[in-house]
């Protein structure tokens, strides 16, 4: 074993125990939260409904707890509930009324304050202004907006009213947009006109009106948060956000929904087809997502709370809009790049604003890695307390790096593995127990995770296998929009077992702490996100040059994976530089720059098994140096 293998799994052995300042303040011991996790693997149904019961508010209480018609579940059978009223109403009749729920920057340094009294009245005049539009529950509605508290006041009046939201990254093309508001059938689409990023301005609205331009007959209304007042010239269809919200009413009842009628739709990537469209409802993800932010970050009375996601991501959803929100939390957002103006400016908000509990990506904390400790030295950062990491597996170096360099020692890190499925954190260390660089921990609260092989027997320690999560939990997924076999899939790829499988290798050690190692199937994590091999070949594929294609993941020193695209061109085409980035510029506009491979390679064949399939496995084996493994599929 080479040198630095031996340092590697050295730092992944040594064990970190929760430093003074964290134990003075957390909720639950490590003691505590074993006991709490006894009970509730033993007993899920009343664990869940004493938090239930004792977390949040319901109009009417549940007949059932749970119920499982497999592969389908229910939470909280009967219960009547709205999570706007968790959210706001409640805080703001408990005192909290001037408490500030968020604080948002820019790049400029531009500050804007809201606290939970004038959210609650943006939320219900603009709720008042949905039901205006003609949108009723049960209606679907796309969010294509930037970082903003507008863009979150969108999200809950939707939720107020019923209507269920479909947030897409701002980030997406057209042609992914179109795609998303087509499948939900939206009635209504939410933009922007524009973003900044690295000071440069990103238009929004064009994009929108490219989506719009084909297959959504769907779309009645555009709804236009103008960032520049009467920047835009407005067409018949198309409505100023401000100027829609202003005459409405500031009271808005909240509309008493069914635990189980759905909240929102998010699209993610799968290993195979179009994105699938993820659907979360009301009762067991407000439960499971207030539960986990209250307890993972250990969220005191008086935290400021900075989780530094996109709420056009799950991360977002979770734990920018409603976990952070059930809690009563004071939440930093912060449009635009973590590095720009300098890359000293993440490090300046966090002691700008005496922030205490930080949540971000790998990837993130490796490109610091690269700026060097210097740009965090400059800053004071002992308000932190707990430091999370979402996304990807964290390498024990950038795990590392973090805690002396973010943390100075001082703060323990949760690193939650989870998924847009699982609507909640369901695999990571609480910040009061010992902590594993590089392993993200113990099943959460009511979940049963394990490792097996492929057939489901139980594994040694330390050997990889599949994580499987035995039991369904509140925050999970009712089905895929439209597509309930791919919803079904989820809970019958292990033959003979009704085990939910996430599609991650992991291993488990003897002390019971999980290490997700990455995807199990062809779905790439490019600086954190998803994206399915079969989107971005259908999208080489619809350039005129390209026959064939095949995309793989190589390790990357930022962004965890960087896409390599193997290309096989039509024989009316030449190979050269030029098109490769003519390729490159086709894949931006099909699905977004999150998607574009950073290397082309052109070739003459792609191995295939006898059967046609692409075998990927075999190309990435080849690309890295690593051994082939068994080709006895290959058809040559
Ligand atoms: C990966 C993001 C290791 C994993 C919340 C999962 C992680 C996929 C971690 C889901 C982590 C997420 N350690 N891997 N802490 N968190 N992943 O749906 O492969 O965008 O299956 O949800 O990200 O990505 P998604």
């Amino acid at each position: 074993m080479s040198k630095k293998v031996d340092e590697v799994l050295l730092k992944i052995n040594k064990v970190y125990n929760p430093p003074k300042k964290v134990l003075e303040k957390a909720l639950l011991t490590k003691e505590q939260f074993d006991d709490m996790y006894k009970k509730s693997i033993e007993d899920p149904e009343g664990f869940w409904a004493e938090l239930a019961e004792k977390e949040l508010h319901w109009y009417k209480k549940w007949d059932k707890v749970f119920e499982w018609n497999f592969p389908y579940y229910k939470w909280f059978i009967g219960g009547k509930i709205n999570i706007t009223y968790n959210c706001l109403d409640r805080h703001v009749q408990n005192g909290k009324r001037n408490k500030l729920a968020y604080i948002w920057v820019d790049e400029d340094g531009i500050e804007k304050k809201i606290t939970y009294g004038e959210l609650l009245e943006l939320v219900n005049k603009t709720a008042n202004a949905l039901k205006e539009l003609g949108l009723k529950k049960g209606d679907r509605v796309v969010i294509y907006m930037p970082l903003t508290i507008e863009q979150i006041v969108i999200m809950l009046a939707c939720a107020r009213i019923g209507v269920i939201h479909s947030v897409v990254f701002a980030g997406f093309s057209a042609n992914a947009l179109r795609m998303r508001i087509s499948d939900a059938e939206a009635k209504v689409v939410f933009t922007s006109t524009w973003t900044k990023r690295r000071g440069k301005k990103i238009n929004l609205k064009s994009v929108v009106d490219e989506a719009l331009a084909q297959e959504c007959d769907c779309v009645e209304k555009v709804v236009i948060h103008q960032r520049d007042k009467g920047e835009l010239e407005l067409q018949e269809n198309e409505l100023d956000f401000y100027e829609l919200i202003e005459k409405q009413s500031p009271n808005c009842e909240p509309e008493i929904m069914d635990a189980e009628d759905p909240l929102f739709i998010l699209y993610t990537s799968g290993s195979t087809g179009k994105p699938k469209g993820v659907l979360h409802t009301i009762g067991g993800y407000n439960l499971y997502t207030h539960i986990t932010t209250k307890y993972v970050f250990d969220i005191n009375e008086d935290d400021i709370y900075w989780c530094t996601a996109d709420t056009g991501w799950i991360t977002g959803h979770s734990y920018i809009v409603y976990g952070p929100l059930s809690v009563g939390t004071t939440s930093i957002i912060a449009e635009g790049a973590p590095d720009y103006p300098d890359p000293g400016r993440w490090w300046s908000i966090v002691e700008k604003y005496r922030v205490n509990i930080f949540y971000t990506a790998p990837t993130a904390v490796r490109l610091f890695m690269k700026y060097g400790e210097e740009w965090p030295a400059k800053y004071d950062l002992s308000s932190l307390r707990v430091l999370g990491s979402v996304g990807e597996p964290i390498n024990p170096e950038a795990w590392i790096w973090y805690y002396e360099n973010i943390g100075r020692k001082q703060c323990s890190i949760v690193d939650t593995w989870w998924q847009t499925e699982t609507g909640g954190h369901m695999i990571t260390t609480i910040p009061s127990y010992p902590q594993k660089p590089g392993k993200a921990g113990k099943p959460f609260f009511g979940i049963e995770a394990d490792v097996v092989d492929e057939e489901g027997n139980p594994l040694p320690p330390n050997a990889e296998g599949y994580l499987v999560i035995k039991k369904p939990w509140p925050s999970a997924l009712r089905t895929c929009w439209g597509e309930p076999e791919r919803f079904e899939k989820y809970w019958t790829q292990i033959k003979g077992k009704q085990w939910y499988l996430p599609e991650d290798v992991a291993t488990k050690d003897e002390d019971g702490y999980i290490m997700i190692l990455g995807r199990a199937d062809d779905v790439l994590n490019v600086s954190g996100h998803r994206i399915g091999t079969a989107e971005v070949e259908s999208a080489l594929v619809s350039h005129p040059a390209v026959a064939e294609a095949a995309v793989i993941g190589k390790p990357h020193e930022i962004k965890g994976q960087s896409i390599k695209a193997f290309i096989i061109l039509k024989t009316s085409y030449e190979p050269s530089e030029e098109l490769k980035k003519e390729i490159k510029e086709h894949v931006k506009h099909e699905l977004g720059p999150i998607a574009v491979p950073d290397e082309i390679e052109f070739v003459e064949k792609l191995p295939k098994t006898r059967s046609g399939k692409i075998m990927r496995r075999v190309l990435r084996a080849k690309e890295l140096g690593l051994p082939l493994g068994d080709t006895s599929t290959l058809e040559d």
